[in-house]
């Protein structure tokens, strides 16, 4: 049986290495070059993948394998023989099964058949396991260089160039979800090795958040320039490569060429559909428009909708995702810092109504959230300040550590800083995914993911009282104030110390962001005010419910508090009477 000759081997490693053995070269350092896991070359036949794959190990000190003629051990017979007798998935399988084999021990090197990443579950485990490499070759080299050879069967009886033409056309989208795609030219393969290694040492691998939400879990990446990979993030996860993207037109015009060939790159096809910015387009109105542009254009329920801006088109087209066609697989590409660290995770999706915010929706989990914090660079630094004031909030709620790193980060942050972005968006993605693992549909009566909303009773009421004219607050400004607010209003009522609340100030205010009613520019009327919480949806029962804090990092949620004392501290902080 095929499946017996291709099972794990007994061999001793050193049989499965190539000549090319660590022990007598020292290599190059190692550790550095794809954090210790596998090298696996892909690409089609005559890419170079043995050659390239033996050099390489040979810098790096690494044992080379190459699987075909690991299969062809293991099998005792030829690839061809194997195709002949067994034929192709048989073949397949047992490579599948190799391959496995491979990666599960020490780190080699190893070059891969042209047909094998073709496979979702090999590539599923190159994944996983392995650093792949995608030797792209142009298509007449590639003539040049297997023409007149017999030892390949889907070469047998075919002009080269028709084969090689044919392949490529259905290969080179998936061999692009390889993580580091290498342009190969003819050259000496001194060169392209060089090339090889000097790609592997300068890929940084994106973080990966994973929300563990059992058949609906999703991994949040992360990653500077990312968006330009989109297809190969996101072909692993979504069911076909036709996809709807909904975009809002600045960010559109910013960075829509970029994810567009990302995702060309692996094959994705389909249309854009652009939204005018702002919070306008949370509306029926824009809503319908975009279901009836989606149904126009042709959709199954195979076809993947991704948003790509910032929480507004998030939700719109989350929820347009929810609902067409009774529900579309969907993707989020946020491009601001809010939507990074917030809004795109979690599932919430919905729009406005004349009634309030938000309160036509529906819980709709991505298959995958891709933050590329490159995109950032673009964001007016306002809104990049009030994205801050929700990574703040997390610390705050549960997490004095992390709310001391954003003390001594927190600048860096909404200064722009590459590595300060990145940290402060994994930390708060891997925030936001613990609790809504915990509370999916904001269900549970004590914490969960109701102590999100910190500062948002205040919040809320500010953003209603200035008609959510992000001229006047943006979002994340009116929650900033509101946490400062909140942290205050738990001082005055003996729940937390003011050092505390003094802390919570100093910090938002180190940022630029509003602490006090005054730094809004505007007078409040406590007693508006109060009203907008009693309509807020939080409330029940006629009851304020405000999250409020014990101290840093000591959120939760204290319902019943009298309206009086909320008025009190409310002129306190200088609204009118
Ligand atoms: N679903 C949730 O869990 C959740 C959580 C929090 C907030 N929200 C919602 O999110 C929305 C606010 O999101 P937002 O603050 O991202 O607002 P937004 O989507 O309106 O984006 C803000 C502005 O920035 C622009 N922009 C976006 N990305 C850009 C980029 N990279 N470069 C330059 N300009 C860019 C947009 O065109 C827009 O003008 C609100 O509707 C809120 O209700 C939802």
């Amino acid at each position: 049986m095929l499946r017996d000759m291709l099972a794990p081997s007994q061999a001793a490693p050193e049989s499965r290495a190539d000549q090319s053995s660590p022990r007598d070269r020292p290599g190059e350092p190692r550790a550095a070059v794809a954090e210790g896991r596998s090298i696996v070359l892909v690409g089609l036949m005559g890419a170079g993948k043995s050659a390239i794959g033996r050099r390489l190990a040979a810098r790096l000190g690494l044992p080379f394998v190459d699987s075909d003629a690991e299969i062809e051990r293991a099998a005792g017979m030829s690839i061809r023989e194997i195709f002949d007798r067994f034929g192709e998935s048989a073949f397949r399988a047992g490579e599948r099964r190799v391959i496995a084999r491979l990666l599960a021990g020490p780190q080699i090197v190893l070059a891969t058949g042209g047909g094998a990443f073709m496979d979702p579950e090999t590539r599923a485990l190159v994944r996983a396991r392995g650093r792949s490499v995608w030797l792209k070759v142009d298509l007449p080299i590639l003539v040049r260089r297997v023409s007149g050879r017999n030892d390949r069967p889907l070469l047998a009886g075919g002009d080269p160039a028709s084969v090689l033409a044919d392949l490529a056309q259905k290969r080179d989208p998936v061999y692009a979800e390889a993580d580091v795609i290498v342009s190969c030219r003819d050259e000496a393969p001194e060169q392209t090795t060089n090339r090889v290694l000097h790609a592997l040492l300068a890929y940084r691998p994106p973080r990966r958040v994973r929300v563990p939400l059992a058949d609906r879990a999703y991994d949040v990446i992360i990653g500077a320039g990312i968006a330009a990979r989109a297809g190969a993030h996101l072909a692993p996860v979504l069911p076909s490569r036709r996809v709807v993207l909904v975009a809002d037109e600045t960010v559109w015009r910013l960075h829509g060429e970029k994810v567009e060939a990302g995702l060309a790159e692996t094959g994705f096809s389909g249309r854009a559909l652009l939204v005018p910015p702002g919070e306008g387009a949370k509306c029926f109105a824009a809503f319908q428009d975009l279901i009836e542009r989606m149904l126009a254009g042709g959709i199954d329920r195979r076809t993947g909708v991704i948003a790509f801006g910032g929480g507004v088109i998030g939700d719109l087209a989350g929820f347009a995702a929810a609902v067409a066609l009774r529900g579309l697989p969907f993707a989020q590409v946020p491009t601001t810092l809010l939507a990074q660290v917030d809004s795109s995770v979690g599932g919430k999706t919905g729009i406005n109504t004349a009634h309030g915010k938000n309160l036509v929706g529906a819980f709709h989990q991505p298959r995958a959230v891709l933050c590329d914090t490159a995109l950032l660079a673009t964001l007016p630094v306002r809104e990049l300040r009030a994205g801050y004031a929700e990574v703040a909030k997390y610390g705050l709620i549960d997490d004095e550590p992390f709310f001391a790193w954003c003390e001594a980060n927190g600048p860096a942050v909404v200064a722009g800083e590459a590595e300060a972005l990145a940290e402060a968006v994994a930390r708060s993605v891997a925030a936001k995914a613990r609790v809504v693992a915990a509370d999916e549909r904001e269900e549970v009566a004590e914490g969960g993911r109701a102590l999100l909303n910190l500062g948002h009773t205040f919040a809320h009421a500010f953003e209603a009282e200035t008609g959510y004219d992000g001229a006047v607050l943006l979002h994340g400004e009116a929650v900033a104030l509101g946490i400062a607010l909140a942290f205050r209003f738990s001082a005055r009522l003996g729940l937390c110390e003011e050092k505390d609340a003094l802390r919570v100030a100093s910090h938002f205010a180190a940022v630029g962001l509003p602490v006090r009613l005054s730094d809004t520019g505007r007078r409040w009327d406590a007693e508006r005010l109060v009203a907008r919480m009693r309509r807020d949806k939080k409330a029940t029962g006629g009851t304020l419910t405000f999250v409020l804090a014990r101290g840093v990092g000591q959120a939760f949620v204290a319902r019943d508090v009298a309206e009086d004392d909320l008025r009190g501290f409310l002129r306190e902080e200088g609204a009118s009477a």
